[in-house]
Parts: C-alpha cells; sequence; structure tokens
C-alpha cells in the first residue's frame, strides 16, 4: 500500500508498513550512529534476550500536519525521557535523549509522504521501542541491544473515537505493587493480552484495572491513563498511583485543566466505591492513541455504574479538554509550553 491508497479519514489502528524505520545497535558499550534501513525485518538469534526474557521497552508518540502545514510532533522530549526511565529499571542502556529526539525527526522526515493530511483525523503514529539482541540463558540482561523506531498511519484507537465505551473491572491485575507499572515495558502489555481478549469476549471495550494490593483504587487500563471529571465541570480528579504509566497526555490535560481552563486539577488516590457511588459526571481514557475516550458505563460484574454523559456522547467537559489540546497539537490554539516540536 502507497500513502496515496489510503482513506484517510477512515483508518484503523493497525500496523502499515512505511519506507524507511530508523535502526541503531549497542555494542561494545556504546551506541553506533544509527541510520534509516528499509529492511523492515529483524533477524536474530534464537537465544536473545528479549525472546527469552521479554527484555524490551517502547514509546508511542505522534507526527501530524499543523493547519498550516508544518509536519510537528508532541512533546517528544517527554517520550525521550520516559524511555530512559524504562530503561534504567530493565537494565538497558538508555538511548541518548538529545540523539532520540533527532532520531524521531529523522525517521518522519524520510516518511513525510506518509503523515497524514490536516483535518483528516488520522496521524503518523510513531513506536520507538529497544530489545536485548545478543543470546543469553542464564537470566541476565543483554550485553547488545537494538534501538528501532517505526512509522505507520493511524485513525482512532477505539473505533468511533468519540463514542463512550464500555470498560470492565478485570479478575487480574496489571502490574505489581512495587513492579514495572509505572514504566512502558513489553512485558506489562503481554500481561494485558488475555485480560482485554476475556473483556473483548464479554462485550466490554478496555479493563480498568485496580491496585493489586488491595482492589479497592483506580489504576488505569491496558493503554491509557483514566480520567475524572465533577463539580460540574470545575474539578479533573486523575488517580495517583506508583504502578500506573506517567501518561503524557494526562499530565498535559492536567496542565490544560488547571492553566487554561480555570478548573481545579485533584492528583490522589481515587477509590472504585467513590466511582459507584456516582461522584463523577464524566470519565475518560487518555494517552497518544487514545487522545480522550469517553468512557459511558463501567460494568464490575454486573454491578453498572452510568456516567451522566451518557453512551451517545462525549461530556461538555471532556470534549472542551479534548479541543483545546488538539487545537493546541494542530496549531489552532497557542502552544502554552513548548509542546508542539516541528520537524518540518
Ligand atoms: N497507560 C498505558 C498503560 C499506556 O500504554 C499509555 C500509552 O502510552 C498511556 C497510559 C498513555 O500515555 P501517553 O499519554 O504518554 O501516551
Ligand atoms: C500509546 O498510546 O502510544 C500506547 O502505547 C498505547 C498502546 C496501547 C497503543
Amino acid at each position: 500500500m502507497r500513502p496515496e491508497d489510503i482513506d484517510w479519514g477512515n483508518l484503523d489502528f493497525n500496523y502499515r508498513q512505511t519506507d524507511y524505520s530508523f535502526v541503531s545497535m549497542y555494542r561494545d558499550g556504546k551506541w553506533d550512529d544509527g541510520e534509516l534501513t528499509k529492511d523492515h525485518n529483524i533477524t536474530m538469534n534464537e537465544c536473545a534476550c528479549v525472546l527469552q526474557y521479554s527484555q524490551s521497552c517502547f514509546e508511542g508518540l505522534k507526527a501530524y500536519h499543523t493547519k498550516d502545514g508544518k509536519v510537528v510532533c508532541f512533546r517528544p522530549d517527554a517520550n525521550a525521557k520516559r524511555m530512559h526511565d524504562s530503561c534504567e529499571r530493565l537494565e538497558m542502556p538508555p538511548f541518548p535523549e538529545d540523539k532520540w529526539v533527532e532520531a524521531v525527526e529523522k525517521v518522519v522526515k524520510a516518511n513525510e509522504a506518509w503523515v497524514p493530511p490536516f483535518g483528516s483525523g488520522a496521524t503518523l503514529y510513531i513506536r520507538p521501542y529497544m530489545f536485548g539482541y545478543n543470546p543469553v540463558i542464564g537470566v541476565k540482561p543483554a550485553d547488545e541491544y537494538m534501538f528501532r523506531i517505526l512509522v505507520t498511519p493511524v485513525g482512532p484507537y477505539f473505533k468511533g473515537a468519540l463514542k463512550p465505551v464500555e470498560v470492565t473491572i478485570p479478575d487480574f491485575d496489571r502490574a505489581a505493587p512495587h513492579g514495572t507499572g509505572g514504566i512502558k515495558a513489553g512485558l506489562n502489555y503481554a500481561m494485558s493480552l488475555h485480560p482485554i481478549m476475556e473483556a473483548h469476549r464479554h462485550g466490554f471495550n478496555e479493563n480498568m484495572y485496580l491496585d493489586p494490593a488491595t482492589r479497592t483504587k483506580i489504576e488505569e487500563t491496558g493503554g491509557a491513563n483514566v480520567i475524572f471529571i465533577k463539580d460540574n465541570g470545575k474539578t479533573l480528579v486523575t488517580p495517583l498511583s506508583d504502578s500506573i504509566l506517567p501518561s503524557i497526555t494526562r499530565r498535559s490535560l492536567c496542565y490544560i485543566a488547571e492553566n487554561m481552563l480555570g478548573m481545579k486539577v485533584e492528583h490522589r488516590v481515587v477509590y472504585l466505591n467513590e466511582v459507584e457511588d456516582n461522584e463523577f459526571d464524566e470519565m475518560g481514557l487518555c494517552g497518544t492513541a487514545a487522545v480522550i475516550s469517553p468512557v459511558g458505563r463501567i460494568n464490575n460484574h454486573g454491578k453498572i455504574t452510568n456516567f451522566k454523559s451518557g453512551m451517545d456522547e462525549m461530556g461538555p467537559t471532556l470534549t472542551k479538554l479534548r479541543s483545546t489540546l488538539t487545537g493546541i497539537q494542530s496549531g489552532e490554539i497557542a502552544d502554552p509550553d513548548n509542546w508542539v516540536h516541528e520537524i518540518k
């Protein structure tokens, strides 16, 4: 498939091979300069650390066209920093953060034809990832690593983007206390595959995980943080926990709520029973892929919580937050803090 064959307005969230990826190798204690490659397959030893012990982490960000025709991405320095933190926790050598951002620029520029047109609703999803490459059989970190960036054009993560989803509370946990929930390790997603398939088999869009120690507090979903709105749109509440991913979208939304929309922001422990007692008017899932997806209903083993905003449309406050965020991203609203990173 070529970019000219894509129906941008109807794109789903699936992988499509583009022209170039970026690849760099870590050997003898250092990263090489890296280069663009047209080879989208990887050959490695059967005993590679990533295949045996899942030593891998990744990131996700997006590039898109602004109204005035520039190609930009959103807060890549924050992704670079988070990948640094993931690497440290997994005993992997971080790719230098400035070079990381340069590599993102390089691979996006090389795939410019795949950056969707302004206003199409599609974006170029950028997936940097790193893994332990050389063979190990005793449980230990690899000595050699591959860092790659693939890009692929995508539409909304949830079909119908603005249509509310229904989430369920799984019987499984996402991350152990003091575990890897706070980093973007591939293993966190491997463990979510069975629960998400179970959720889909029961007709739900996503799982909302609880804290594994007490199973009374809200954590996050398999691929997004959660935010709640209360007090008639005056307050945004978002769960505080060491074992959820520090979402860049969530942090940006909290800034927007507080500094641009005059809202109060509470970053605190959120108990499931507060949610089930209808303390909140709106609930949303936020992340790079999800942007903000509204949640209309929670089904906790048959105990239903309906949000005031309902199952038909996104509530008014999430709508305002979403349009402010996407307005900043597309250059229509003034950028509050150098978030929009120009590539071309
Ligand atoms: N939580 C999880 C588990 C995720 O996979 C993601 C996606 O990156 C997020 C939250 C949202 O993070 P961000 O807004 O940085 O994309
Ligand atoms: C992202 O939002 O970038 C993610 O990595 C989430 C993933 C579930 C697609």
